[in-house]
């Protein structure tokens, strides 16, 4: 169904992300009818583009990125949707003309997207309210990162719920608007085989894994600032980890969910420096090969320092302190320049209590749910049946379900789905204050630790799976991870 009527501010509407994922998932959105025929996206930036002259900029830079063929007339029917207007966010007389732009209707629909950098939220917010574009039915969204660290993390809080409402204020995580991660839930709390298992009586030990081929892309000086703790496992991860491992929420509803998540942040056991010690790895890629091809060490990418300390890579062992998932072991990595780009959780199940039948060599003894969740998006059972032949031995065989060959639907990009959920005032998939400020409180202390250790991140070549103290962080449990398991 159609949004209501609405007036979209994209601040940092030049941008990287205006370009590559906004302007297309609204494109998108556009062309399946999806947004009211009278909804406007005003940009916003400091070129000085007039509007016709920011047309013509999303069709040279917007629209060759855009997956899918897009016909002339469909570009052009959401082009006239798009305005421009050059301003800087940190003067407030260029406010007073954005609103003067808008239409003076009361009560539509607002949604202020704010792509740009997080020192100017606060900026933004304050000459937001300060002409009006505060009222109740305006929206702030935050791309991460959300700050620094917690300190600077309450900061940005602070400064925004100054003038917006905690029901306002849409922080994005844009894992929590895949598909795919969708489908984990339903999957979870729309089948009776899952839950009852989904336990650790039955549950040995959880991987989640994000991996990425790409290196830093002209992030360079972004990157070595964040790192992979702070650009990935702070949010995406642990969102993850969050939808594996929360109870049923009483209701689909926004809170409902949110509340169910923080517990499960709250239960995260803390690192103490000797833990980090033990249960981290972090790692930084050397020149190798992706993909056959050759590519630099991350120290040679542009803006990155020949001794820096950043690390591209991470892998850690969480616990979860509470009934359900006392002692299980949820591993958790990613990691930039890996050998593949895939995302993936695995929920690795106990043995039987008593093997009554052998395994055959190279079978595999336990059953496993992989869900992958991208590039591909299926699901994998791994159970165990007879191998053919005299003898009764087992042998490991997955029961598949493909979600594109099963369902032949467009897939809404995530981008998409988060765009027409704050038109559309549902904030069930995004974070709340509290989350984020729990998931930064569990960061934390491996960030200091780090920061105190003398050593650097562990080197591992390009095109790798990392490095090899990841592989033996999981070795002292007699684990694996997945791709190092037979089948
Ligand atoms: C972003 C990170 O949040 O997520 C990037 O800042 C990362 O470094 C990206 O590449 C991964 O997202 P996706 O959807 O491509 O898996």
């Amino acid at each position: 169904s159609a949004t209501p009527a609405f007036d979209l501010l994209l601040f940092g509407g030049t941008g990287d992300l205006a370009m590559r994922k906004l302007i297309p998932a609204l494109w998108q959105a556009a062309a399946a009818s999806q947004l009211h025929a009278d909804g406007r996206i005003v940009a916003l930036g400091r070129k000085p583009f007039d509007a016709a002259g920011y047309r013509v900029w999303l069709s040279e830079h917007a629209r060759p990125l855009i997956g899918t063929p897009v016909d002339d007339a469909s570009w052009n029917a959401f082009l006239a949707r798009v305005d421009y207007l050059p301003l800087d966010a940190c003067r407030p007389e260029d406010f007073a003309l954005l609103a003067a732009k808008l239409p003076a209707v009361e009560k539509r629909v607002l949604v202020a997207y704010l792509a740009t950098s997080p020192e100017l939220f606060a900026p933004i917010c304050e000459s937001l309210a300060a002409v009006g574009l505060d009222h109740e039915n305006a929206r702030v969204v935050l791309e991460k990162p959300l700050g620094h660290d917690l300190a600077s993390a309450n900061a940005i809080n602070d400064a925004v719920l100054a003038h917006f409402r905690e029901g306002q204020v849409y922080r994005i995580d844009h894992y929590l608007g895949k598909e795919s991660v969708q489908n984990l839930m339903a999957i979870r709390f729309g089948n009776v085989l899952f839950e009852p298992l989904w336990r650790r009586e039955w549950v040995e030990h959880v991987e989640i894994t994000i991996a990425e081929d790409l290196g830093v892309e002209g992030r360079g000086e972004f990157y070595n600032q964040t790192g992979a703790l702070r650009d990935m496992v702070q949010n995406h991860l642990l969102q993850l980890l969050c939808i594996v491992a929360m109870e049923p929420p009483a209701s689909m509803g926004a809170d409902a969910i949110r509340d169910e998540k923080l517990k499960v942040v709250t239960s995260l056991r803390r690192f103490r420096a000797r833990d980090v010690e033990t249960k981290t790895v972090r790692g930084q890629y050397a020149a190798g090969s992706v993909h056959g091809a050759p590519v630099p060490a991350y120290r040679e990418e542009a803006h990155v320092a020949d001794d820096s300390r950043t690390e591209t890579y991470v892998a850690l062992k969480a616990e979860i302190d509470n009934w359900r998932w006392a002692d299980v072991p949820f591993y958790l990595r990613t990691g930039k320049r890996l050998a593949e780009r895939v995302a993936e959780i695995v929920i690795h199940f106990r043995d039987v209590p008593h093997a009554l039948l052998p395994t055959a060599p190279g079978g595999i003894a336990a059953n496993r749910l992989v869900i992958h969740l991208q590039p591909e998006e299926n699901i994998r059972l791994h159970v165990l049946a007879k191998a053919p032949g005299d003898s009764m031995e087992l042998q490991s065989a997955a029961l598949e379900l493909d979600f594109t060959k099963r369902f032949a639907a467009r897939r809404a990009d995530a981008y998409e789905r988060l765009l027409l959920d704050a038109i559309r005032g549902n904030l069930a998939l995004f974070m709340r204050r509290d989350e984020g400020v729990e998931a930064w409180r569990w960061v934390e202390p491996i960030l200091e630790a780090w920061e105190a250790d003398p050593a650097p991140p562990a080197p591992y070549p390009a095109g790798s799976w990392g490095p090899a103290a990841a592989s033996r962080l999981l070795y002292e449990n007699r684990h694996a991870w997945h791709e190092e398991c037979a089948g």
